[in-house]
């Protein structure tokens, strides 16, 4: 397979498993790019990216202009919060007005579940969903399971090459969280094994039809996998009380030092961030020697150059 079979990236579950190979291995070859003392390539230096932000953003926003500007990409910058989208202007026609200056990718972060997937019916443009409301992050589940592959492949010198047989569990507040979507299809694709731990209020009804267990035992879940991915509860999605108390939450689904040690195997902890510590982790399990969180936000780089070069590819 030398290209994607879309000419968008807006969902995990619209890639077939030969789409996730075929970036994570270019992101390979961007990865050692990164490493130069010269990090930059030519090769987007006649297409122009606009990222969109309705929502706020760090890594994620950074790591695509980083991404943009270490493949020559020229880039637009749009907040929401300071354009005319405040005095009532639509989605699509912000994006047009955009799209007049001739600009080739919207790269676009919004509140919405679907927002990017109404715009690709309705602009003539490649669209990357950065997150859209509690729906999907493909990006962040692409560089998560490189991730994984990398710091699993670390013993034998190489990134593993799938996760056949792979445990991995994703931890906390499932109901609201577009990675933990994006990152079940991503995983369930590559052959990992997924057990989904957290509060019965935080796990949507039936997500045992996506081929995933389901635990409420966060000790037997951790004793279970080899990986966890560790999701922040997202406050500003629940309009009602899901669960009494933050320090509630933490007595039973957050992961502290004491209870990493009590477990009978070292197991590799992540988090997409951003972190409410003391929470879902403690610092010391966050800054750990176990903790791959900055190795997520470096990988995040050579993943997303792989997604725009791969989409550049496809342009009319
Ligand atoms: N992981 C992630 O999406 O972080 P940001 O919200 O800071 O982009």
């Amino acid at each position: 397979m030398s290209n994607l079979s879309v000419n968008h990236l807006i969902a995990i579950k619209d890639l077939q498993p030969e789409d996730i190979h075929l970036i994570l291995n270019t992101a390979d070859n961007f990865k050692e790019v990164l490493s130069r003392p010269i990090k930059k390539v030519p090769t987007l230096r006649d297409i122009t990216i606009a990222n969109i932000f309705f929502e706020n953003s760090t890594r994620t926003r950074i790591s695509f202009e980083l991404a943009e500007k270490r493949l020559s990409a020229d880039t637009i910058n749009f907040a929401a919060s300071s354009s005319s989208v405040k005095k009532g202007e639509t989605l699509i026609d912000t994006v047009n007005n955009i799209l007049a200056m001739k600009v080739d990718m919207v790269v676009m972060r919004h509140q919405s579940p679907g927002a990017p997937v109404l715009l690709s019916k309705h602009i003539k443009a490649n669209i990357v969903n950065a997150g859209d409301g509690t729906h999907e992050h493909p990006t962040q589940a692409l560089l998560d399971a490189y991730s994984i592959m990398e710091k699993l492949g670390e013993k034998q010198g190489k990134r593993l090459s799938d996760l056949k047989g792979v445990k991995v569990a994703i931890i906390g507040d499932i109901l609201h969280s577009r990675v933990a979507g994006s990152n079940i299809h991503a995983l369930k694709m590559l052959g990992a094994d997924v057990t989904l731990c957290g509060p019965p209020t935080l796990m949507p009804k039936h997500i045992e039809s996506m081929g995933v267990r389901v635990s409420y035992n966060l000790k037997e879940t951790l004793e279970w996998c080899e990986v966890a991915n560790v999701l922040r509860i997202q406050l500003e999605r629940q309009d009602i009380k899901f669960f009494p108390s933050l320090r509630e939450y933490s007595l039973y689904y957050g992961i502290n030092r004491e209870l990493l040690d009590s477990l009978s195997k070292k197991i590799v902890i992540m988090h997409p961030g951003p972190i409410n510590r003391g929470v879902e982790l403690t610092s010391d399990v966050a800054d750990s020697k176990q903790s791959i969180i900055l190795q997520q936000v470096e990988n995040g780089v050579a993943v997303r150059m792989a997604v725009l070069y791969l989409l550049a590819g496809r342009l009319d």
